[in-house]
């Protein structure tokens, strides 16, 4: 779907009128306890939904729904309205789109940062995986697009400075960033960090189950089956979903080549960016 210029992936067998639908999210009710995920597609939306749901629910039984049954840009307006609270909804659109009663009850957000070299490498499978993208193309050509911005929810760059500037200008605004790499080197910490900010009980026991629960290596074998029975249909029937949860794999994707040019692309997108986040010099 090309909305002037801001391509989205196309649900439209799930939302009829998907253009019109994605434009009205704007006007969508909001409830106070509603808490909203945010990331660039890839940045690791599957892994803290299910973190917080679980925190949210004070247990750390597994969430019998996948992640995109609570992604704003994937469901119609009746849809969203009939997720039981508390909700915990997700997207990967700009903070301008989302709806405007989020703001005014200051529903808390969780901000989602990763490395972008890692989330082009990833988002270059998922796009080679769905097969409903009938992409075949290779990492070089992928690698390019992503660079200027000619994918699906636009440039990581004009999402990631367009957050920052969300967030300097929205000092009072609740919004909790943390990043993919921080939760890799300690979950836990992270996980508890998240719970005050959630404003539930800080129960050790309980941050240390729902970490074992949310381990890539669980997550992927309990949740796939999940993937496969309702969302995309996967090249090699194997869902992508879940693919390799791990800090630095674009290492084995990138050619020198094309870390130098990443690298005067982030230095020159990014100049003006006081973001100081770790995975922006991994
Ligand atoms: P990789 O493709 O690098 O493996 P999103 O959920 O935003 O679509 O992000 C998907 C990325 O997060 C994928 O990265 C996926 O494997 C990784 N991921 C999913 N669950 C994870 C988990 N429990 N722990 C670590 N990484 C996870």
């Amino acid at each position: 779907l090309d909305i002037d210029g801001y391509y989205l992936p196309t649900f439209d067998k799930i939302i009829p009128k998907q253009e019109e639908v994605v434009r009205s999210i704007r006007t969508w009710k909001a409830r106070d306890d509603d808490v909203l995920v945010c990331a660039y597609p890839k940045s690791g939306t599957h892994w803290l939904w299910e973190v917080i749901s679980m925190l949210l629910n004070g247990s750390a039984n597994r969430i019998n729904l996948i992640k995109e049954t609570a992604m704003l840009e994937g469901l119609t307006q009746p849809m969203y309205d009939n997720i039981k609270s508390p909700r915990v909804l997700n997207s990967h659109i700009y903070f301008r789109m989302l709806p405007e009663d989020f703001v005014k009850r200051k529903c808390k957000i969780v901000h989602i940062l990763r490395n972008p070299k890692d989330v082009a490498v990833s988002f270059y499978n998922h796009h080679f995986k769905i097969l409903e993208y009938e992409y075949s193309g290779k990492w070089e050509n992928y690698f390019r697009r992503f660079i200027n911005g000619q994918v699906d929810y636009g440039s990581w760059f004009d999402y990631t400075l367009d957050w920052e500037k969300v967030i300097q200008d929205n000092s009072d605004y609740p919004i909790h960033i943390i990043t993919y790499e921080d939760m890799k080197k300690d979950d836990t910490k992270e996980i508890k960090q998240l719970a005050r900010f959630l404003g539930v009980k800080e129960d050790e026991e309980l941050i240390k189950s729902i970490a074992e629960a949310c381990d890539f290596e669980r997550m992927k074998k309990e949740k796939n089956p999940l993937e496969m029975a309702t969302s995309d249909e996967w090249r090699g029937k194997e869902p992508g979903m879940y693919r390799k949860g791990q800090v630095g794999d674009w290492k084995n994707w990138f050619t020198v080549a094309q870390n130098e040019l990443f690298d005067t692309a982030y230095a020159e997108r990014m100049k003006n960016s006081k973001f100081q986040f770790r995975s922006m010099v991994c």
